[in-house]
């Protein structure tokens, strides 16, 4: 089995979030010092039934020299399947597989998959233990408090699966049912860490290098996932906050990623990712409506032109 312990030398991840972690964003939160990227959650499902658009999501960027696969699904067949494929595929550059247990939207847990898995513990110990003894590399889970508002499930569920084999748990400080309303309870991912001897990572409401720091000294965790905190916000990974320049800088070098790896066919999902690069800053209303009706290449340079010659 392959050990995690090196990346936890460099214990400020970016977390999965799908529709928002590919591998242009990736890239960038990489080259401002995430210690370790997630793909998308990936459909162990889609993969059985061929799809390479499933197989694109865990294609690590050139720059990710190791990358955590997070795969979703309730059948423990189709997701040592899936895990055997995502090893093939990556070779030596698997950090881990995860698994989803988090997911609160109906379509994944209405079927059981995601976060539902914490209603059906053994079921989810079966997924673990099955993914474990198919490939080499280490199997994790991402979960979240417990299903209900107010109902921690989740120090038992965790020694669940660390008997399991997990090697990690990471946990998200919400119920399912909570999806992202309310405050994240980091009490409750100080509880998980006190049940297990593996090492376990916390999510939620990490927002900026005080709260990365918090997290760690409130919870005792071995790692801290950042999730809609890096939005438009990279620097959260580094000591420095960004100036108005290198704001702009970055939503040019996030868009030319976008490109090299996409194409410059289908640029939509850059007018949402790139506005939150000007979340809170003077003239953000322009800017964000510019972005909703860019279309081409150049659309989004003039936008980025206009952005300089205003932070010169
Ligand atoms: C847009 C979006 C997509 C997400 N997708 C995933 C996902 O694919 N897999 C997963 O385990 N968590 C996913 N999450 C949850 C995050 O990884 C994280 O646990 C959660 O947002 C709490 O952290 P935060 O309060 O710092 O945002 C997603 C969150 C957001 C906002």
């Amino acid at each position: 089995m392959g050990s995690i312990d090196c990346y936890l030398q460099h214990p400020v991840w970016l977390a999965p979030m799908a529709g928002v972690t590919d591998k242009a964003f990736r890239t960038i939160c990489l080259r401002h010092g995430a210690g370790l990227t997630y793909s998308e959650m990936v459909s162990a499902a889609g993969l059985h039934y061929g799809g390479s658009r499933t197989a694109e999501l865990f294609e690590p960027a050139p720059e990710e020299r190791h990358i955590a696969i997070q795969l979703f699904g309730s059948d423990p067949a189709l997701m040592a399947e899936a895990a055997a494929t995502v090893e093939r595929a990556l070779d030596g550059r698997l950090a881990f597989i995860d698994v989803n247990m988090g997911c609160p939207v109906r379509k994944v847990a209405g079927k059981g998959e995601g976060s539902a898995l914490m209603k059906t513990p053994d079921l989810a110990a079966r997924i673990v233990s099955r993914m474990v003894e198919t490939v080499s590399v280490p199997v994790t889970a991402k979960i979240r408090s417990g299903w209900e508002t107010g109902e921690v499930t989740a120090p038992a569920f965790a020694r669940t699966l660390e008997d399991a084999g997990a090697s990690l748990v990471a946990v998200h400080g919400r119920s399912a049912r909570q999806m992202y309303r309310g405050v994240a309870d980091w009490d409750v991912i100080a509880q998980v860490k006190d049940a297990v001897s593996i090492p376990v990572v916390g999510s939620g409401d990490v927002f900026s290098r005080e709260d990365v720091g918090r997290m760690f000294a409130t919870c005792g965790v071995d790692a801290v996932m950042v999730a809609r905190g890096s939005r438009g916000n990279p620097w959260i990974f580094g000591p420095a906050a960004p100036t108005q320049i290198e704001r702009v800088d970055t939503m040019r070098e996030h868009f030319e990623l976008f490109c090299t790896f996409f194409g410059t066919e289908h640029l939509s999902p850059l007018r949402s990712q790139l506005a939150w690069y000007v979340k809170g800053v003077p003239g953000a209303a322009e800017v964000r409506k510019a972005l909703s009706e860019a279309c081409e290449v150049r659309d989004f340079e003039r936008i980025f032109d206009e952005g300089e010659r205003r932070a010169r």
